[in-house]
């Protein structure tokens, strides 16, 4: 079904006196802060942006294990070892609550894995990027699980019920991922001279990137302006990645490391930071599938989806027999 919808994307905003009695009684519900439940009438396009945001994010939560799983085998400590692990899993969680909140609007967590293993559905494009050092833990924590929790904070009080509800528990599992690689880093900032160096590379890499993660700027942002009139995202871009630069700069300061870029500086008149914007030509080609480890990531998935055949195969089969005997499914 949402195969079929994804073409009609459209970008403007219907004035309110130009809708049927149906989409503005809804989207009156909307601007009085109502949530919206799985069971209301809902436009075809709130469904399919919703079906297409949340799909991205689930996927995008999933495809997160892979750079950070290719550190658990190396992990310096024990401990450092039980940390990751435990998030990486967390991670598994929340790909599996955003997968369950997509369901509720008609589509099929197995018709969503297919998109994505075509190429039709994305995943954040800071998962592209590798990650080469132990520090690389640390800036993930700090900055990409920084950069996430900016933005889905917000979104607990997304307008769809099913949504705004998986993001209060997700938004409590990324606030101790940050912490855990802000950990990482201070450990690093404060050790060796090759330690420093390690954390600052990381820093250097990765902070662009995680820029980049809010999306493009406001005027090449395609679905902002619906997105926001639905309350389907509560700020622009552009909003969230000034305040996460804001939240960002002072703790670089903290860990002694340098912010890599020479355009950044406070400014007294909008008490907010100037910095530079992200190479968005880099940006684009990352999310068509040109990056670093674009098919790498892609080709991971197909083969965990098809090693994973055997379990699902198994598990029909029982819930068919279970049915046959006339036994309720758990
Ligand atoms: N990576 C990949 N694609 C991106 C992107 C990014 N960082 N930013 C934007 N895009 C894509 C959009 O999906 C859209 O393409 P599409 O029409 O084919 O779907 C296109 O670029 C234009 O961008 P828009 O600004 O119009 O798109 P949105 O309004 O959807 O805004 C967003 C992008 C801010 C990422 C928004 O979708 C959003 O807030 N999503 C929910 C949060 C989310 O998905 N986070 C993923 C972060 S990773 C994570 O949470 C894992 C954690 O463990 C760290």
């Amino acid at each position: 079904m949402y195969a079929q919808m994804v073409k009609s994307t459209g970008h403007g905003v219907k004035p309110l006196d130009e809708m049927d009695p149906q989409e503005r009684a809804f989207q009156e519900r909307i601007d009085a802060g109502d949530k919206i439940e799985p069971k209301d009438w809902m436009p075809d396009g709130y469904r399919k942006n919703l079906i297409r945001q949340i799909g991205q994010h689930a996927h995008s939560e999933i495809v997160g294990q892979l750079p950070e799983g290719n550190w658990i085998t190396r992990a310096p400590t024990l401990e450092r070892k039980a940390i990751l692990l435990a998030k990486v899993q967390d991670e598994a969680g929340h790909g599996l609550y955003l997968y369950c909140a997509a369901e509720t609007l008609g589509v099929s967590r197995d018709e969503l894995t297919r998109m994505l293993l075509d190429g039709k559905m994305k995943y954040s494009s800071i998962f592209n990027y590798p990650t080469l050092t132990w520090a690389d833990m640390g800036a993930v924590g700090w900055l990409v699980d920084g950069a996430a929790i900016m933005n889905q904070v917000p979104l607990q009080r997304t307008s769809y019920g099913p949504y705004a509800r998986a993001m209060v528990r997700i938004c409590k599992e990324e606030s101790f991922h940050q912490r855990q690689g802000f950990d990482i880093m201070m450990k690093m900032a404060n050790g060796t001279d090759a330690q420093k160096k390690m954390a600052q590379d990381a820093l250097n890499r990765f902070w662009f990137p995680s820029l980049m993660m809010f999306g493009p700027s406001d005027k090449d942002s395609v679905h902002s302006a619906q997105s926001m009139a639905w309350r389907i995202k509560m700020n622009t871009n552009d909003e969230l990645r000034q305040k996460f630069v804001d939240q960002t700069v002072p703790q670089a300061e903290y860990l002694g490391l340098t912010v890599p870029d020479p355009d950044l500086r406070w400014n007294d008149e909008t008490g907010q930071y100037d910095f530079s914007e992200p190479n968005w030509d880099e940006f684009f080609d990352v999310i068509s599938g040109n990056g670093p480890c674009n098919t790498e990531r892609l080709n991971t998935r197909k083969q965990a989806w098809d090693d994973g055949a055997w379990v699902r195969d198994g598990m029909l089969a029982h819930a068919a027999k279970r049915k046959s005997q006339g036994i309720a499914a758990q």
